[in-house]
């Protein structure tokens, strides 16, 4: 099977539960506070081991950070291109999440930002030709890598979260697939002179703008829609569960994406490719949903047995 590279932040998320998102000038009582495992990267990573793919990660942590690269072992994660910095300390944020299980979160990036160019390109040119690279917003070096990577031969993978208007720059008609939600699909869209009023007008609109690339955007409690290059969008409903904390279900839905992605490039040819891709979207959308019934970001991400049995016992009811 093939690899995933994940060149992508690890934080310390630090997660508060408060009645309402702080007001401006106002002081709010949290009535608890517990300390999670994140970041975008990170939660992608073990998003993609839980759905049985084999992983390699890529990124900095500081001192404060050791858990962090321990928890991407303890998942099966290869952590070699991890490194300690001594001088600096970790990615980490401030999460409020409401009763409803709606968060908001402040980021502050630490040594997610200090990736160095030989780092990423010695991780890079460990992968083959055929492997995937999958990389967010959080960390600097996202052009480099995906540049080393093309050349190489790998299929990346872009999810410009959080938003920054420097992602509409990257080669994106060169990469493999985009995993965008509606803020980040706006900016893009933006950047380009463009806009659009419903989410399939999103979907071909950004098909236009890059159409050899996989267009997928995630739209929260609505699900996804997706269009694969020359194909119409499709849209895939999301679970009706009970939210207990949203944190990281974007990121459960991408590394299940990836591995949809992985299968649909293994079938050979593009109608069964097609097929497995929604059927792996079927299973992430699951996936997400199974991960909001629980607290934290990369501790909620359900396993791939967790998922085809609440997809069996979905199905039978
Ligand atoms: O997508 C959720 C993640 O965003 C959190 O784990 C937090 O660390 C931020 O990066």
């Amino acid at each position: 099977m093939r690899s995933v590279l994940t060149i992508g932040s690890l934080n310390l998320d630090y997660v508060y539960q408060v009645p309402h998102f702080v007001r401006p000038g106002e002081t709010l009582e949290a009535s608890s506070r517990s300390i999670h495992i994140g970041g975008k990267g990170l939660n992608q990573s073990a998003a993609l081991a839980r759905a049985g793919v084999s992983v390699f990660h890529c990124g900095a942590i500081g001192e404060d950070g050791a858990l962090l690269k321990a928890h991407l072992e303890h998942e099966g994660v290869n952590a070699d291109f991890v490194r300690v910095d001594a001088e600096r300390p970790s990615g980490h944020t401030v999460i409020q999440v409401t009763p409803e299980g709606e968060n908001s979160i402040l980021y502050f990036p630490g040594t997610n930002e200090t990736l160095e160019e030989a780092e990423i390109l010695s991780a890079v040119r460990g992968m083959e030709a055929g492997d995937l690279l999958l990389m967010q917003n959080e960390t600097n070096g996202i052009a480099q890598a995906a540049d080393a990577a093309i050349s190489l031969g790998m299929h990346v993978v872009f999810n410009p979260a959080p938003w920054k208007d420097a992602a509409a720059e990257l080669p994106i008609e060169r990469f493999h697939a985009l995993i965008v939600n509606e803020t980040e699909a706006a900016g893009l869209l933006k950047a380009h002179g463009r806009g659009a009023d419903s989410p399939e007008a999103v979907v071909e609109s950004l098909g236009a703008l890059y159409p050899r690339t996989t267009i997928i955007l995630t739209l929260g409690s609505e699900g996804a829609m997706w269009r694969l290059p020359g194909r119409s969008p499709r849209r895939q409903p999301a679970f009706r569960v009970e939210a207990v904390d949203t944190t990281g279900a974007g990121d459960t839905f991408t590394g299940y994406a990836v591995r949809a992605m992985i299968e649909a490039l293994d079938a050979g040819d593009p109608e069964a490719g097609a097929t497995l891709f929604a059927d792996g979207i079927y299973r992430a959308a699951m996936a997400a949903a199974i991960s909001v019934t629980k607290p934290g970001a990369a501790e909620s991400v359900p396993t791939l047995e967790e998922v085809e049995a609440a997809l069996e016992a979905h199905e039978a009811e």
